[in-house]
């Protein structure tokens, strides 16, 4: 009777390994980790090392230290099953903001040269005028990672910041900066500065934007940034360019604008490139100003080509990571 049970377990346990089915992404869900407990990696992003991607962003546990602010790491190999690994990041307010200081959007980077991981967040006092970056580092990817600086990028205010890691490997930081516009920047070889705009979208452009992203796809770059309304979701826009110089198109709304974007916030566009295909997917956050430990995720594959780019309706989803297909519920 044991051993029969036993062997029904393992079996379980085989097929649930190797089953063929993927897991779904459910957008908007509780998304749990490995341990069961709902991925804190809010207004975040991705960097992929050999078969493994690892996401970093800002953990709301309820329970952390409210003096402190921290980041955590997750690593997975099919963007679906997420496992814990640190909160590489416990900070303790290192560049006296005071009460209520701010640590968000947290990036991290694979410096090749130095074979060090750099972070880079938005840092802050409560009242947002602080405005500057952070930059921690780490000898390896979920470690502890160490505070090193902050600054202003190229002397600018900077507030929302995104990620961007070109074909080429080149490394880019997106910053919102209140006065000028929403830039595109290079890191410097070492990426612990941030050397000069290879772009900058000036309000006039329609580059009042944060919450920004980029990908490169067949031949054309799309960035993408939020209207700026704080933790309310608004319809979210992108342009095009051949080179990130520019010049770029103008902006147009991801989805039907009366959606706002379905109540979420761009964090971040994700390339998969696969066997088969590849799939551009939008990461971003569905914020509760008042339970921010329950902030949801909204991903969703973008449906992407020509210059045109569309968020479709959220719906449960799987991707293949091994040949880039996705499959949307119907
Ligand atoms: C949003 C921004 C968030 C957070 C929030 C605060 O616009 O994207 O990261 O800073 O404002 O109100």
């Amino acid at each position: 009777m044991h051993v029969f049970f036993l062997a029904l377990a393992n079996l379980f346990l085989l097929t649930s390994l190797v089953s063929a089915d993927p897991q779904l992404i459910q957008p908007g869900e509780v998304w749990p980790d490995d341990r069961g407990r709902h991925i804190q990696a809010h207004g975040g992003g991705i960097i992929k090392l050999g078969d493994t991607y690892y996401w970093f962003g800002e953990d709301r546990s309820r329970d952390n230290d409210p003096n402190l602010r921290y980041v955590a790491c997750y690593a997975s190999k099919d963007l679906a099953h997420w496992q814990f690994r640190n909160q590489a990041v416990k900070a303790d307010d290192p560049a006296k903001l005071g009460a209520g200081w701010i640590l968000e959007r947290p990036k991290v980077f694979y410096n090749e040269k130095t074979n060090k991981y750099v972070m880079y967040a938005h840092i802050d006092n409560k009242s947002y005028e602080f405005a500057s970056v952070a930059v921690f580092t780490c000898d390896t990817v979920d470690g502890d990672y160490r505070y090193v600086k902050d600054f202003r990028p190229l002397g600018q205010q900077s507030r929302d910041i995104g990620q961007f890691i070109d074909d080429d490997g080149a490394a880019y930081l997106i910053f919102e900066d209140r006065p000028n516009g929403f830039h595109i920047a290079k890191l410097s070889d070492d990426y612990l500065t941030v050397e000069k705009d290879v772009h900058l979208f000036s309000k006039k452009q329609g580059g009042a934007l944060e919450g920004g992203a980029l990908v490169h796809y067949n031949g054309l770059y799309y960035v993408m940034g939020s209207k700026m309304s704080g933790w309310n979701p608004n319809s979210n826009q992108y342009a095009t360019a051949i080179r990130l110089e520019g010049p770029w198109s103008d902006f147009k709304d991801i989805a039907p604008p009366e959606k706002n974007t379905y109540g979420s916030q761009s964090s971040m566009l994700l390339k998969v490139v696969g066997s088969k295909t590849t799939s551009i997917i939008f990461m971003g956050d569905i914020w509760k100003p008042h339970a921010q430990w329950d902030s949801r995720y909204l991903w969703m594959p973008l449906e992407i080509g020509d210059g045109k780019l569309t968020l479709p309706e959220p719906k449960p989803w799987t991707i293949h990571v091994a040949t880039g297909e996705t499959v949307i519920n119907p």
